[in-house]
């Protein structure tokens, strides 16, 4: 639909915005300046804007950027706080601009920024709803990278084309550009974990995307370091199971279901140190061996489940309290419908499977709400 020009301008109304390039940054101040530079150069023939988007940077780099942006319209800065994660900062900034076309690209002048144009133009000329920039195509490569490190990000390739089922040539690539309502309809089911926002954003789009590739060579970093660490990695993961196995289960679920089950082997380790070692009676060992397991599965489920809404300190202790109360009221359902299930002559580990079931659908449940609620 054609809307009538806007008449809050005073004349000339400025040309309208053509594209967003959003610009993820943690601790990247000796980068950015020079990013810019090349930004102005590469897209002279191209109304855009840059929208940085940090994460509590403690090198300078959001304050750099304000004065930067005060007096330049061209650039925007979204300061976050207490968050991390880059792939949700980057959703954030391409949800925060009303440019047709968005684009990202790090700050860290590892993407070749003179290949954005022909990324710009593969969608607002119609060819796609989505072009990337490539480092596995004729005329791409990963410019100096070990044969240590090409072989993971191959296999990490593979697995995304596996799992999630992309059709990408490099699915792990962070420089790409999109169709802003082609983003707008794949973004509610956008996960936003981890690194690999094209990877999700292409496995959520309710429709398939026209894709668009463009070569480029993978830079060497000069200046800062690198953000990829093992949590990050786990994270990977975490994302192909999040788009395979979790359209049907949620993730969450089968972390916690995945402690339960180590839980049960703690407890019946400590049941036999209690009993064999200590030589305790079976009433008192049971009872250390349940406490004990409820504290680990509390702790892991801290560390590892809930990891992104973790207690610490204080609110640690009164979450445990919380935990062990839901985990004992699950215990009695799961004792309750075992019973049950038992004298209505449903074989015994058919009944107690079914008990271990909705105690573990319970404490996952109330452990959502109470222990670890937003
Ligand atoms: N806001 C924000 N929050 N930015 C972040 C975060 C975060 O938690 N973590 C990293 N960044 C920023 C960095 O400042 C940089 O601009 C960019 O994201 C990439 O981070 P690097 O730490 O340099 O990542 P890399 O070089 O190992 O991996 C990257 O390269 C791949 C190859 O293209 C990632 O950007 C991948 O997405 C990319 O595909
Ligand atoms: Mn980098």
């Amino acid at each position: 639909m054609q809307h009538a020009p806007l008449r809050i301008f005073s004349s000339p109304v400025p040309a309208a915005l053509q594209l967003a390039v959003v610009v993820p940054t943690l601790n990247e101040r000796e980068n950015v300046a020079r990013l810019l530079e090349l930004l102005a150069l590469a897209l002279a023939d191209i109304e855009w804007e840059a929208v940085f988007v940090d994460d509590g940077s403690s090198d300078g780099t959001p304050e750099y950027l304000t004065e930067v942006s005060r007096r330049d319209r061209r650039v925007r800065l979204i300061r976050r706080v207490g968050r991390r994660g880059l792939s949700s900062a980057v959703m954030e900034g391409m949800l925060a601009s009303t440019a047709p076309v968005v684009a990202v690209i790090d700050a860290d002048l590892q993407h070749d920024e003179r290949v954005l144009p022909a990324l710009y133009r593969a969608i607002a000329d119609g060819e796609a709803d989505l072009a990337v920039g490539t480092r596995y195509a004729d005329g791409g490569s990963t410019g100096t990278w070990s044969a240590r490190r090409r072989a993971i990000s191959r296999l990490a390739t593979r697995l995304a084309v596996s799992i999630a089922g992309t059709r990408l040539s490099d699915p792990m690539s962070g420089f790409f550009a999109i169709d802003r309502d082609c983003l707008l309809r794949a973004a509610p089911r956008v996960s936003g974990v981890g690194y690999k926002l094209l990877l999700d954003i292409a496995a959520s789009s309710p429709t398939p995307l026209r894709i668009a590739e463009r070569p480029y060579t993978f830079r060497t970093r000069d200046a800062g370091t690198s953000k990829l660490d093992s949590a990050i990695v786990l994270q990977y993961f975490e994302l192909l199971a999040e788009k395979s196995i979790g359209r049907c289960i949620p993730i969450r679920f089968i972390k916690f279901a995945l402690v339960g089950l180590i839980g049960v082997a703690v407890h019946l380790g400590l049941l036999s140190l209690a009993l064999d070692i200590a030589s305790l009676s079976f009433r008192a060992s049971q009872m250390i061996a349940v406490l004990g397991a409820i504290c680990f599965n509390f702790w892991l489920n801290n560390q590892f489940t809930y990891r992104d809404r973790r207690l610490r300190g204080l609110r640690m202790a009164s979450g445990l309290v919380s935990f062990a109360l839901v985990c004992s009221l699950g215990a009695l359902a799961n004792v309750g419908i075992g019973v049950m299930l038992f004298r209505e002559h449903s074989a015994w580990w058919l009944a107690g499977l079914a008990g271990a079931a909705v105690g573990s659908v319970w404490n996952y449940t109330m452990g959502n709400l109470l222990t670890w609620r937003r």
